[in-house]
């Protein structure tokens, strides 16, 4: 499915840079806590909204777990389309509300899941709400969503500059990779940072510009209250205690 709508950042959605977001972090430590998660829950069936180059669906795929990752990034889920088992995953080339608008998706999953700090994408409350509206109406009526959000007390982002973030990787097939994250605003809890990938062996560079929502431990309950959800609970991040929550709320 292919939906048009929300404009991912070309960090996500240019196709050069897409191919090497693995590349760039390979080290995906961080999916083991939703894999448990899908244990704990005994999950058959998962909605992974945001998902990316599809690393955790393709996990989940794997593991025999019926999956549907969903972004809005079509470069992103191209990427993801290679992966193992990606031919046993649903692909949807948009967001939960797309998914939720067809009936063949309402009330189908065990756990939905938004891992990597995609929860921090939505920007305006309107828009957020939209998304835990549309992902409870994917879920059935005792299943389970799982995302991850920074801290905003930690002030991640005081870390994210240039002279501490830049560097450059060898990738097999492009060779040297350059890339850094530079903050250019701070405004309440909306964190804005240029992040440029820089191709050295042409000299391509692609320049990227994303805001990140920091949002409170009070409004995360709110939201997810408002659009149904219930026995809200809010853990310590097990891959980065102190600087992340794991929300697990029930449908
Ligand atoms: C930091 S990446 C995380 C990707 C993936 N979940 C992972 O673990 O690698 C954030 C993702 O959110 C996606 N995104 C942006 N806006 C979105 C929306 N409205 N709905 C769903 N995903 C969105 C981006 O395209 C991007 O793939």
């Amino acid at each position: 499915m292919k939906y048009v709508g929300v404009m991912p950042d070309a960090v996500f959605d240019h196709p050069r840079v897409a191919r090497v977001y693995d590349p760039l972090d390979p080290d995906r430590r961080d999916l083991e806590t939703y894999v448990n998660l899908a244990d704990e829950f005994g999950a058959a069936t998962v909605l992974d909204v945001g998902c990316g180059t599809g690393t955790f669906c393709s996990l989940l795929a794997e593991r025999g777990i019926r999956v549907v990752g969903a972004d809005p990034a079509g470069a992103s889920v191209a990427v993801a389309q290679t992966k193992p088992g990606a031919d046993r995953v649903t692909w949807v080339v948009g967001t939960a509300v797309d998914v939720a608008a067809e009936p063949a998706h309402q009330h189908q999953y065990d756990l939905a899941t938004m891992t990597a700090n995609v929860a921090q994408v939505f920007l305006e409350d309107e828009e957020w709400l939209a998304n835990l509206r549309a992902i409870h109406m994917c879920l059935r009526p005792d299943g389970h969503l799982a995302f991850e959000t920074r801290v905003p007390s930690d002030r991640g982002w005081e870390q994210w500059t240039k002279e501490l973030t830049q560097r450059v990787v060898e990738v097999e097939g492009e060779g040297p990779v350059e890339d850094w994250v530079q903050v250019t605003k701070v405004d309440g809890e909306f964190v804005t940072f240029d992040s440029p990938t820089i191709f050295l062996a042409d000299g391509e560079r692609i320049d990227s510009t994303s805001t990140l929502r920091f949002r409170t431990q009070e409004a995360l309950r709110q939201s997810l209250s408002k659009a149904g959800f219930s026995r809200i609970e809010i853990r310590d991040l097990p891959y980065a205690p102190g600087r992340g929550w794991l929300i697990v709320a029930h449908a």
